[in-house]
């Protein structure tokens, strides 16, 4: 069985008070699914995010970190210091630090390779552009990401790996994947790994499907026997919302 997993993505949102707000409105929620949900408030947060939900079933993660353990990389926050604040898991290439911060796939192999050194879970973005859906190019485009940020991976590493599917036209523009469109992709995702690995590596793997998830999409989405649960932007910034999402798994 794989794990369910529900992780909501805050991005640049949220200081430290409404970090706070928002965390107490989610300990609030009755969580009627089996889905592990986690939470990823902005750097400056995190300690006090993990504070608050100590012995709580909410886990604390980061949205990217650098590659390097230490070092001259101005502005830039390595493993070893996510880890000293609680976090275990690292979400790494969204479509936004690829699009906006230059992140390549080479990079993120990199990334992926410290993290999984350090011992930390990785949610590893995958996705194409709207142009490579309108011109068949979309399975394309996601396997090469994954062959060039992860198949230099033993079978074993795929424990702590998890795979999020974001079709970037979809992230933010109220625009989602059909649940089909969803399905095709994360069985053609599995395949692409069960051919590298096996069929017991791509069988474990859970994939998260990101990208306008909202309380009245969630559940079709999350029935597909492919998609393990959601990657959650715009929906995770508020509490019952967030909590309608988990609870649809
Ligand atoms: P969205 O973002 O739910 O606001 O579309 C998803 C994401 O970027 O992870």
């Amino acid at each position: 069985m794989r794990a369910q997993i529900v992780a909501g993505n805050w991005k640049m949102n949220n200081d430290l008070a409404m970090t706070e707000t928002l965390i107490t409105e989610l300990k609030n929620q009755k969580k009627t699914s089996d889905a592990e949900v986690m939470i990823a408030p902005t750097f400056t947060n995190l300690w006090a995010a993990f504070q608050a939900l100590r012995q709580f079933p909410i886990e604390v993660i980061a949205q990217n970190m650098h590659f390097a353990e230490n070092g001259a990389y101005t502005g830039e926050v390595s493993a070893e210091m996510l880890k000293s604040v609680g976090v275990q898991t690292v979400i790494l290439g969204h479509s936004e630090r690829r699009a906006y911060f230059n992140e390549t796939d080479e990079l993120l192999a990199k990334k992926v390779d410290t993290a999984l050194k350090n011992e930390m879970r990785v949610i590893f973005c995958v996705g194409e552009e709207l142009n490579d859906r309108k011109s068949d190019n979309h399975e394309n485009v996601v396997e090469n990401q994954i062959k060039n940020a992860l198949f230099h991976l033993d079978a074993n590493a795929y424990e702590n790996i998890v795979l999020a599917y974001e079709p970037v036209w979809a992230i933010g523009t109220g625009e989602t994947a059909t649940p089909e469109q969803a399905q095709e992709m994360h069985a053609f995702i599995r395949k692409t790994l069960s051919n590298k690995y096996s069929n017991d590596v791509s069988d474990k793997v859970s994939i998260l499907y990101g990208g306008s998830v909202k309380p009245n999409n969630a559940k079709e989405i999350f029935s597909k026997p492919d998609v393990d649960g959601g990657l959650i932007g715009g929906a995770s910034l508020n509490a019952n919302d967030f909590f309608a999402i988990v609870n649809a798994i």
